[in-house]
């Protein structure tokens, strides 16, 4: 089986091929013009992947050896996500759907991060997922493909949220989180205790009272300060930000008692967040997925190995396919 997956529901127009078990080609278009306006400016966003979606998916196809014609199915990213940005992607696939006659599946973005795993890892069930991206921190348990039970969510911002807003408080350019990953490598996680809030308290996620933390702890220190202790506050940010987040984790695995857990969405490229993670795994004894690098952050590879698993059940969509700007 071959399918086609597109991702257009923020600011990476991106296409790739699945072909029979394996990632064929994985073409990613990221958008500079927000870098400029500190965020993704959604406008700008929608004509940027109009602009580049045909480019992108037909380099996708190019690359990967597979003519459309010999595709089995298109999946694309459905929601949630920036409305005009979905609505080029969805467009641009049921035009592709409709000419050369093949099923149209649409996908839903946070189970693509999840299911990304399965491109390099076997699919296994049942597992704990933690899906930390720019907009969502949830922690899922899943007994079977699609079958989630939603374990915690967060109270307001998310994870990756929170390191980007905290990063651009130090003064660091969008998206943040990268680059706070970055200096933190250099810097000494005990440098500031900031809080871990709800650490101790069931599944669910807060992490913008460490925002204001970050925020009185700036103003207080002053900017002198703050930029000759960027890599020490970098670490100790994010140390506050991953104990939470394994913490979490621990107390999702044991309440569901399983096996295999699995990390996925943009935050899971954090390098602390994996050394922890791996750590536990390792004490534990659990089956850790991480997706690699290339696989964690907004791709369409993730769009196609989840319509392949939709497809080969006969899980297909019409063209009244609508898209979603949000997850209820
Ligand atoms: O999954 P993703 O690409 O897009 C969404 O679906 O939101 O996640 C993007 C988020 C951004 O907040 C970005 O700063 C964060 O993932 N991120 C990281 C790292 N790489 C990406 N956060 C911390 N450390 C990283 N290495
Ligand atoms: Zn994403």
């Amino acid at each position: 089986m071959k399918v086609l997956g597109i991702e257009s529901s923020c600011d990476e127009t991106a296409a790739s091929v699945w072909a029979d078990g394996e990632i064929l080609s994985n073409v990613i278009a990221s958008q500079a013009v927000h870098e400029q306006f500190g965020g993704v400016v959604p406008e700008l966003a929608s004509r940027a992947h109009h602009k580049t979606i045909w480019k992108t998916t037909s380099q996708a196809l190019e690359e990967s050896g597979v003519k459309i014609e010999e595709i089995d199915a298109i999946a694309v990213a459905q929601g949630p996500g920036l409305m005009g940005s979905l609505l080029v992607g969805l467009s641009f696939a049921k035009g592709l759907a409709l000419t050369y006659k093949k099923p149209l599946i649409g996908i839903n973005h946070i189970d693509a991060h999840l299911y990304a795993n399965f491109i390099e890892h076997e699919e296994t069930y049942p597992f704990v997922g933690l899906i930390v991206s720019g907009g969502h921190t949830r922690l899922v348990y899943v007994d079977k493909a699609f079958n989630h039970e939603l374990l915690g969510d967060t109270r307001d911002d998310a994870a990756g949220e929170a390191f980007d807003k905290i990063g651009k408080l130090l003064g660091l350019p969008y998206p943040a989180g990268p680059e706070v990953d970055k200096l933190a490598k250099e810097g000494d996680p005990k440098f500031h205790d900031f809080p871990r809030s709800m650490i101790n308290k069931g599944l669910d996620f807060s992490f913008s009272g460490l925002k204001t933390s970050v925020l009185y702890y700036t103003q207080e220190k002053g900017d002198e300060f703050v930029q000759n202790h960027l890599n020490d506050i970098c670490a100790s940010v994010s140390a506050a930000i991953t104990d939470v987040l394994v913490a979490k984790l621990k107390r999702a695995v044991k309440k569901k008692k399983v096996k295999h857990v699995m990390l996925a969405g943009g935050v899971s490229a954090n390098s602390m967040l994996r050394k922890k993670m791996s750590q536990f795994a390792e004490d534990q004894n659990l089956n850790l997925m991480i997706p690699a690098l290339q696989y964690c952050t907004d791709n369409a590879a993730m769009i196609a190995v989840t319509g392949a698993l939709k497809a080969r059940v006969g899980d297909f969509d019409d063209l009244s396919l609508k898209p979603f700007a949000r997850v209820s």
